[in-house]
């Protein structure tokens, strides 16, 4: 019987694999098992796992390691592997690793229950990597909580067709499907009922969601728009070539629309895009920027960027600083390139050295964080409205977003506070975050005890 079982759900990635693994939680407590927080204590371990660059699979594999002295311990425990190392490895993880019990891919969710079932009753080792087929439509609705958190992310579609050169997703993830628009609605309805005010709708490549169907992401938006109590919409990530005037017009004139775009551009130099097979030039990059600046001049614009891509040489690295220099991101994520087996620049066998590499990163960071600092400096003795959404990760202060999605620590925040927006006075910025006091209330610092915060709901 699994009636009795505890698990422990371990979660690497993306916001998408966050998402999942709520999903798998409710999936797993419907069916009689209850969350441990503990990972001794738990029954079953789950790794929800990302595949993104090698290193997010090494920290995948050493935990397994560590874990394999927990299983000799107690033979007993059931572990499993999740996500897109599952999807990417299936079988051959079981092979590799003896503690392993089950592998399963992003699309097994809801076949868990009786994955585990199948485990505990025939002490089976199973492998579930079925990539659903067939149509460009499905069904997920959120499972219907008495709670939802002040900032909620909502999955609206899977999968990725573009299939850049180096990414692993389109892999792990399968072909581009939707979820119908009334669906989704119904679901952004129950969140805000139990209490969320913003809405993150999330897809690898979000421009192009209802492909194949005659919805489109412009019409989600206008809908979302028009959910009565619901107060902030955001959507990530876009695609540089499918985000369509319509969209980039919507930042203009929508008004729960939040005035950011996580708009990742990869490389700078039109030789290295074509080989990453991202189908736009730095010019036509640029042209886009100023076509979201012209209807929302105030757009925190932020990106992806790629360094030591194969065949990148000093000229096109200096064309990813140009660029950045150029655009001046609000936000940024620099990435070292990482060889993604079965890729197609896997086979490429011009590789950028490592020590250069890591010089680029360093270049590249140096330029996109020194225009985030100078941003936030700059917005010390302003007012900011920030839905405030947990305590802060050392469980000190209340902290929320901006409209511009930078993290504010508000300093005299309380309990009341949680779920509101309120305006905030910025006294402080680092590249990371800002800092202020909320407005309503005296100018005194109102830190919390972190023993008390352990028992404020997670973010
Ligand atoms: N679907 C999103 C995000 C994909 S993964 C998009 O298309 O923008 C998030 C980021 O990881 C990518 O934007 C890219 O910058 C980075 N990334 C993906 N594959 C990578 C690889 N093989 N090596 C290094 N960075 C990679
Ligand atoms: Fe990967 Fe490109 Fe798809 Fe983004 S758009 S998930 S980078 S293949
Ligand atoms: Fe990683 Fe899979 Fe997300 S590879 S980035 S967890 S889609």
């Amino acid at each position: 019987m699994v009636s009795d079982k505890s698990i422990y759900i371990k979660t690497f990635g993306c916001q998408m694999n966050v998402y999942d693994s709520d999903r798998m939680r409710a999936g797993l407590e419907k069916n009689g098992f209850r969350p441990e927080p503990d990972v001794r204590r738990a029954d079953v371990i789950l790794l929800n796992t990302c595949s993104i660059r090698e290193k997010a699979e090494h920290k995948v594999l050493s935990l397994l390691g560590q874990l394999r002295t927990l299983k000799d311990r107690d033979p007993h425990k059931v572990i499993g592997v999740a996500g897109c190392v599952g999807q990417r490895m299936g079988r051959a993880l079981l092979q590799t690793i003896p503690a392993l019990d089950f592998v399963v891919g992003p699309d097994a969710i809801d076949r868990l229950p009786g994955i585990l079932e199948e485990v505990y009753s025939k002490g089976s080792r199973v492998v579930d990597t079925q990539l659903d087929g067939g149509g460009r439509v499905y069904s997920q609705p959120v499972p219907s909580a008495a709670w939802a958190r002040p900032a909620e992310f909502l999955t609206v579609m899977k999968g990725c067709d573009h299939f850049c050169s180096y990414c692993i997703v389109p892999f792990v993830r399968g072909r581009e499907k939707s979820r119908p628009i009334a669906e989704i609605i119904a679901d952004v309805k129950r969140l805000v009922a139990a209490g969320a005010k913003e809405i993150t709708f999330l897809g690898q490549n979000i421009n192009t969601y209802g492909k194949g169907t005659a919805e489109t992401l412009s019409q989600l938006i206008d809908e979302a728009d028009r959910v009565t109590e619901l107060e902030r919409i955001r959507y990530v990530t876009s695609h540089p070539r499918d985000l369509n005037e319509e969209l980039m017009s919507q930042f203009g004139n929508t008004p729960k629309l939040c005035p950011a775009l996580h708009l990742p551009f990869q490389a700078g130099s039109d030789r290295i895009l074509k080989r990453m097979a991202r189908f736009y030039t730095q010019a036509e990059y640029l042209a886009k920027v100023e076509r979201l600046r012209h209807y929302c001049p105030d757009i925190a614009l932020s990106t992806d960027v790629i360094v030591g891509f194969p065949g990148e040489t000093e000229e096109d690295f200096k064309q990813t600083l140009h660029l950045l220099e150029s655009v001046r991101f609000s936000g940024a994520f620099l990435f070292k390139y990482s060889s993604r087996p079965g890729t197609r620049a896997s086979h490429f066998t011009d590789e950028v050295a490592e020590p250069v590499k890591e010089e680029r990163l360093e270049r590249a960071q140096e330029i996109a964080y020194g225009w985030i600092k100078k941003e936030n400096e700059g917005k010390k003795g302003r007012k900011e409205k920030c839905l405030i959404e947990s305590l802060d990760k050392k469980g000190s202060y209340y902290m929320g977003r901006s409209l511009s999605n930078k993290v504010v620590h508000v300093l005299n925040a309380g309990a009341a506070c949680l779920g509101k927006i309120i305006e905030v006075e910025i006294t402080d910025a680092t590249v990371a975050s800002l800092k202020g006091y909320y407005v309503g209330a005296p100018k005194v610092s109102r830190q919390m005890d972190p023993k008390i915060s352990a028992s404020v709901p997670p973010a």
